[in-house]
């Protein structure tokens, strides 16, 4: 990669080096950028993009205030991961760094119960839903909102403390689950919607709002309740519904007060319209940027780089694919020795890239969650349908082998 020259000597403190930031930390190397990257993990896969790594947590605000004095950072960006997006905003005003959410946006966008409070006032389109501290609350709300349910922590993300309620004696279970993972203490109750979900993500500018792509999200069978396994463009529900759920994005984007930067909705196109399920301002954590690349020729990396600086840029179409397949890859569980086929993946039609998220020796746990994912292929074909049938050949050339973990001990 040759790097550019236009930037150097700007220095962005990007939040997070793992799979979800890959997009954005080699956006903004090829935009000669001198790129800071924080990441609890030594490992993480990121790290090699950056200029400079600091084996600091992306949830330890005072250490990274510290580090952004340090390094004197012009701009600070949490793509793709939701609490780091209140703390880039905090350490940016104390900083006087221009940013694009002012901390009471940012706190906003990562509470999903200050998002329902919110919507509810505003009118925006969500499942019903009940704050609750303790099963005795979570049983009244189930008897309000009726089963299936799902219950969450308000402040997580990543599937950690999700979970779906069918039957009656799964309650308990899934409150102590959400409860347990709640930064709060609180829980989320809220009717299930029926239907397919998409994800809008879109880019905001001086509070104008431009949807982008509108990606079908396919989602993983129980246990893994909510995990994704595919974000496919253009989505196959009809125009008008498409529009509803833009409508929804956007109308949500406003309740929050978001006026730029890039906004990730999740929606559920119910039988009764859409239900937004939540908004993150930020870029969303599946490649979904790389992907807005591939489907319409837009860098959604290098907008929400320019948001994270402070600078005005206008939204340019470039080439457009028939459609586009992020698709993600799932491990056996256990122990990994060794990733095959990559090369013969990258190869294949369609594809523009593969990722492999973890080294050897990473221990797999079952698919529960998005972080027990092993990797992502992304492809465009003629059409949508094209798209994911090449994405899904490329990925079955990519065996991940692993050792049960129990026969090494
Ligand atoms: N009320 C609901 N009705 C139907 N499906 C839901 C509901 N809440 C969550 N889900 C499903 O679970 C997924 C994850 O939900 P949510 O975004 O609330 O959790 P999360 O931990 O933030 O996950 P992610 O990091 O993937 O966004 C949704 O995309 C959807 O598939
Ligand atoms: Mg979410």
């Amino acid at each position: 990669m040759v790097e550019g020259t236009r930037d150097a000597g700007r220095r962005l403190l990007v939040l997070g080096a793992g799979p979800a930031q890959l997009g954005l930390l080699g956006a903004a190397r090829e935009r000669g950028l001198f790129v800071i990257a924080c990441d609890r993990d030594p490992a993480a896969p990121g790290f090699r993009l950056a200029d400079r790594r600091a084996i600091v947590s992306t949830e330890d605000e005072p250490s990274i205030e510290r580090l952004a004095r340090a390094e004197r950072v012009d701009g600070i960006v949490s793509p793709g991961s939701d609490w780091p997006v209140g703390i880039a905003a905090r350490v940016a005003e104390r900083l006087g760094l221009p940013h694009p959410l002012e901390p009471g946006q940012a706190v906003l966008a990562t509470s999903k119960m200050r998002q329902r409070e919110r919507f509810a006032g505003a009118g925006v389109p969500q499942p019903r839903w009940a704050v609750c501290r303790d099963l005795a609350e979570a049983e009244a709300a189930v008897a309000e909102i009726g089963l299936p349910c799902v219950l969450k922590a308000p402040d997580r993300q990543g599937q950690k403390g999700l979970a779906l309620v069918q039957e009656p004696h799964e309650l308990v279970g899934a409150v102590a689950l959400a409860v347990a993972a709640s930064r709060s203490g609180l829980c989320l109750v809220e009717e299930a919607v029926e239907g397919p979900e998409v994800t809008v993500n879109a880019i905001s500018a001086e509070g104008r709002f431009t949807p982008l792509t509108v990606t079908d999200r396919e989602t993983a069978d129980l246990p893994a309740f909510g995990v994704a396994l595919a974000h496919v463009w253009p989505s196959r529900l009809p125009a008008e519904t498409v529009m509803a759920c833009i409508d929804a994005a956007r109308a949500a984007a406003e309740a929050l007060g978001i006026e730029r930067g890039p906004t990730y909705t999740q929606i559920v196109a119910g039988p009764d319209g859409p239900r937004v399920g939540e908004l993150a301002a930020r870029l969303g954590g599946g490649h979904d940027a790389e992907l807005c690349r591939s489907a319409l020729g837009v860098d959604l990396n290098a907008l929400a780089i320019c948001a994270a600086l402070g600078e005005r840029a206008e939204v340019e179409y470039g080439e457009r694919a028939g459609g586009a397949c992020t698709r993600f890859l799932v491990a056996p569980a256990g122990v990994l020795s060794e990733v095959q086929g990559v090369h013969e993946a990258l190869a294949a039609e369609g594809v523009l890239d593969v990722r492999v998220y973890r080294e050897p020796g990473y221990i797999f746990a079952p698919l529960r969650r998005g972080s027990d994912r092993a990797g992502a292929v992304l492809a465009i074909g003629a059409d949508r349908d094209d798209a994911v049938r090449r994405a899904r050949r490329a990925s079955e050339r990519i065996r991940f082998e692993t050792v049960d973990a129990e026969a090494l001990v």
